[in-house]
């Protein structure tokens, strides 16, 4: 089965050019990390990208108990932040999520920043993103860094408007478990570059 490439940008940005986070739409809340939260950002986070190209980029994003794994290995990484880890609540449920580690040169890597679907489109994104920029440089954190898939317009667009600039290409490998011509993955065939 060949594998299928997934283009995706390494994007960072300065801290000393980020601007504090603007204030939630009107009935939404901010939740800091607690350890009893791992399930709640788990599911969050599968409903934010479980019919997302991300999920064909890393499988494990595409199913509840691959999110659980997932950050179950987040907060147990050395260099977990905390203070860049957050949920949005709305008034019917969990809004959104994202998470903060710190790698080994002190910059401040965001994982998994996402909206559920029906949120989308009303600034909770770029506010969620400011909020865990602003827990980076709480602790002292100068620079940011993520990967996003090339082809996830909203979200590149997103980062690129709040400074983020692209500083690698990375090509992602997977190896898809049906044959490629199948029709699930034709669209993602689009999005990945297959050699
Ligand atoms: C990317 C994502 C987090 C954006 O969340 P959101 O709440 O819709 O974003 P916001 O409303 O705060 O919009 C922020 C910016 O994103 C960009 N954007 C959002 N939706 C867009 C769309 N449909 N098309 C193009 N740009 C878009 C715009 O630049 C927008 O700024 P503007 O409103 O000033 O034009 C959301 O689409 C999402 O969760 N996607 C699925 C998961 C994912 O791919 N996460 C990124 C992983 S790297």
């Amino acid at each position: 089965m060949k594998p299928i490439y997934f283009k995706r940008y390494r994007m960072e940005l300065d801290l000393r050019r980020y601007r504090p986070p603007a204030a939630l739409p009107p009935g939404f809340e901010w939740v800091p990390w607690h350890d009893s939260l791992l399930s709640a950002h788990a599911d969050t986070k599968y409903q934010c990208f479980h019919q997302e190209m991300d999920a064909a980029v890393f499988p494990c994003l595409g199913y509840p108990a691959g999110c659980r794994e997932l950050m179950a290995a987040i907060i147990t990484r050395w260099g977990f932040c905390p203070q860049a880890t957050w949920l949005v609540a709305s008034p019917d449920g969990y809004a959104g999520t994202v998470q903060g580690i710190i790698d080994d040169q002190g910059h401040g890597g965001i994982q998994n920043l996402g909206v559920v679907a029906e949120h989308r489109g009303r600034g909770v994104g770029k506010t969620l993103l400011l909020k865990a920029l602003d827990g980076f440089a709480a602790v002292g954190v100068r620079r940011t860094f993520l990967e996003v898939t090339a082809h996830n317009e909203p979200a590149v667009r997103m980062y690129r408007d709040l400074g983020f600039r692209s500083y690698r290409t990375v090509y992602r490998q997977i190896h898809p478990p049906v044959p490629a011509d199948d029709a699930h993955l034709e669209p993602l065939g689009a999005v990945g570059l297959g050699l």
